[in-house]
């Protein structure tokens, strides 16, 4: 059997198409989001999948919104619950509920520019690597085990916008696969809380030098 996912999003979900596009060996479940006229919902219901919307506006306390997602969330009993693009921060309940079953992508390179505007921030530190990561969730926000990462360089003339857009095209790489490895089988957590991808072949270990020259 299939495993099943429920995908979380709060807005266009390119991420969320492009988990769908990728032909994985699971399900997609249902499409929740928190708000809702988020354009991924449209997308996703064009596709046939379920969705819903737990609107965190009806709710006074973010424990109570926290159990009412986690119930639209265990009404389709998924394996793994993938945030992409995912806009709210979860209750340690929550986090512990999902405990190892909950995946999010961050557009930086991890554990560099945890929080939002992640391009703007990789701007104002000057870095010229810049990226984004595939991580399990747990309390501490963007923080968790690794399971994938990608770097683009930043370029001299980059915008937010620009670099954003390089950024969010690895995204689109590199979540689909760390899914693809999930579902079968391949991620295994080592005790120290790193994880190991198994059966990948030694790849892209040359090194991404910017800027590059003599
Ligand atoms: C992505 O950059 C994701 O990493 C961040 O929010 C953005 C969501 O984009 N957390 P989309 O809704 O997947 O297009």
């Amino acid at each position: 059997m299939r495993a099943r996912i429920v995908i979380l999003i709060s807005g266009r979900g390119s991420n969320m198409a492009a988990i769908l596009a990728a032909g994985l060996p699971l399900e997609v479940a249902a499409v929740i989001s928190n708000v809702p006229h988020a354009g991924g919902l449209e997308l996703a219901a064009a596709q046939g999948i379920p969705t819903a919307v737990v609107d965190h506006r009806q709710y006074a306390e973010r424990a109570a919104f926290d159990a009412a997602l986690m119930a639209a969330i265990d009404r389709h009993a998924p394996q793994l619950v993938v945030l992409a693009g995912f806009m709210r921060i979860f209750t340690p309940q929550f986090v512990a509920h999902y405990q190892g079953r909950l995946i999010n992508i961050h557009p930086s390179l991890l554990p560099a520019f945890p929080g939002l505007h992640t391009h703007r921030q990789a701007l104002a530190a000057g870095v010229r690597i810049h990226g984004c990561t595939v991580h399990f969730v747990t309390d501490q926000l963007d923080h968790g085990p690794i399971v994938a990462q990608a770097a683009v360089p930043v370029l001299v003339e980059d915008t937010e916008a620009l670099l954003g857009a390089r950024v969010l095209r690895c995204e689109h790489e590199i979540y689909p696969r760390a899914l693809r490895w999930w579902a079968e089988g391949r991620l295994a957590s080592l005790q120290d809380g790193r994880i190991r991808v198994r059966d990948v072949p030694l790849q892209g270990a040359g090194s991404l030098i910017v800027p590059e020259g003599p």
